[in-house]
């Protein structure tokens, strides 16, 4: 099959290669020439484990191209799929569609009959409707069909998201754009993955459903984490218990310092925003909005607490800016409320991430200190706040950590140590949704 893939963004990018790697011949398109001359030689934008060697193997065998031409890349192409952006647009939770609508009209005149447009980006329901009006408009006469493809991709494992799916969405008008959209994704579903065939609205809701639903789940979990807090109950085990009850699944039950990321904050915005507009408003997703905003800024009181009131002047060592582990992509995360607001009240903040350190230098200014490694972090600071869950601060030599600490105080903002290890390691150690360990004094 002949692909094109118009957008290479995170998902045109990692969906172009990894359909390549199925078999397909995929053309990666995008107007910035800059983005195309550096993806031909081989160097990859983004930050995602596995992706380079992956693009670098299908270009050598000549499935994977890239063009800045929208007419040569879309030449011959089977199916076409629409990946490009959709940020947040001028007014709350409002997408911007913008990039869609100009891809879908830029496409509409070089589309050979019969050819599938498919939108990969996270749209809206009914945007579909608005794409074939703009192309059947520009090129009139033009046999097209639309079709929308949503996807399910985490940052960090984006690869093995694609290639192992739990399911695969596909919103079609008819049998024709079906069968090939199944060819394509033949290879999956000869192992037997699950596909839902399903019409375009359908397909475009149940994207912004599911995230909107684990939004929920991790919300949730958050708020029985601050009632275990009160309670000397163990998050841990709630979530565990719960977890085990196959109705509720285990997974996207950790607590933690609030969601984050390209997709779950703006998602549940637009999802509300639609849902409001089209008079049917979805009050559980607005909640889940208002609590995760909340419990960022409740997690500057836990680190407050945990310095006992007195953060001015107070080194605290960050571990971790981006929105989880195993990117570098700051977008919303809870790290860019909680910085600003200890900077507020006086703090020190030395700062360290394993790869998000250059992308936050540009968004969070003050009295930071950007420290190469965690132990030019820890080394002097009055405390250590762990944000982000990186394997290296799950693995702290806790020895080594207690004698750069000025004080062995430890804010871990993701559970990532037992309460009996940090107790027997001597620190103080705040964590969430679990008794603090506090019978430690401070290292004369
Ligand atoms: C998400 C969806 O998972 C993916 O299907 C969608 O297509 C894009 O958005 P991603 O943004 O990469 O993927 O991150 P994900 O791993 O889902 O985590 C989102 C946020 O939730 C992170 O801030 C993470 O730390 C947080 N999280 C996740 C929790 O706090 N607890 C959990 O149990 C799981």
């Amino acid at each position: 099959m002949r692909v094109a893939m118009v957008g290479t963004g995170y998902v045109g990018l990692v969906s172009g290669t990894c359909f390549a790697e199925m078999g397909a011949v995929v053309a990666c398109i995008d107007n910035d020439a800059a983005k195309i001359k550096r993806l031909r030689n081989g160097q990859i934008p983004i930050y995602e484990p596995g992706l380079d060697e992956l693009v670098k193997k299908n270009k050598a065998a000549g499935r994977l191209t890239f063009h800045d031409n929208i007419r040569q890349g879309i030449a011959g192409a089977d199916i076409v799929f629409i990946a490009v952006g959709t940020p947040t647009g001028i007014y709350e939770g409002q997408t911007d569609l913008s990039y869609v609508y100009a891809a879908a009209e830029e496409i509409a005149s070089y589309l050979q009959q019969g050819t599938l447009v498919v939108t990969k980006s996270t749209v809206p329901v009914k945007t579909g409707e608005r794409i074939r009006k703009i192309i059947s408009k520009k090129n009139k006469g033009l046999k097209f069909q639309v079709a929308s493809n949503p996807e399910f991709l985490r940052e960090g494992c984006a690869i093995k998201d694609f290639l192992e799916p739990d399911r695969i969405i596909i919103g079609v008008e008819s049998q024709t754009a079906r069968r090939k959209l199944e060819k394509l994704y033949a290879p999956l579903l000869d192992r037997n993955v699950p596909i839902l065939v399903t019409d375009v609205k359908t397909a475009e809701l149940t994207k912004y459903a599911a995230n909107a639903f684990l939004a929920t789940k991790i919300a949730f979990v958050n708020e029985v984490a601050d009632l275990c807090e009160k309670t000397g109950a163990n998050i841990e085990d709630v979530s565990a218990g719960m977890g085990l009850d196959h109705r509720i699944g285990k997974d996207y039950m950790k607590p933690g310092p609030g969601y984050g990321g390209s997709c779950f904050p703006k998602d549940t915005r637009s999802l509300v925003y639609t849902a409001n507009k089209l008079g049917a408003p979805t009050h559980i997703v607005a909640t889940v909005i208002e609590a995760n905003e909340r419990r960022k800024l409740n997690m500057v009181d836990k680190i407050s607490e945990a310095a006992q009131g007195a953060l001015r002047g107070k080194k605290i060592a960050v571990l971790g800016l981006a929105f989880k582990a195993n990117t570098d992509d700051m977008r919303d995360s809870s790290s860019l409320v909680i910085i600003p607001e200890l900077l507020k009240a006086g703090a020190i903040i030395r700062a360290h991430d394993p790869e998000a350190i250059s992308h936050a230098r540009n968004l969070l200014s003050g009295n930071i200190v950007w420290c190469e490694d965690k132990e030019a972090a820890l080394k002097g600071a009055d405390m250590a706040v762990i944000i982000t869950e990186w394997k290296e601060y799950a693995q702290l030599d806790l020895a080594a950590t207690k004698k750069l600490l000025k004080k062995p105080l430890i804010v871990d903002l993701r559970n990532l140590y037992t309460l009996e290890e940090m107790e027997k390691a001597g620190f103080t150690y705040v964590s969430i949704g679990r008794n603090p360990v506090t019978k430690i004094k401070a290292r004369k």
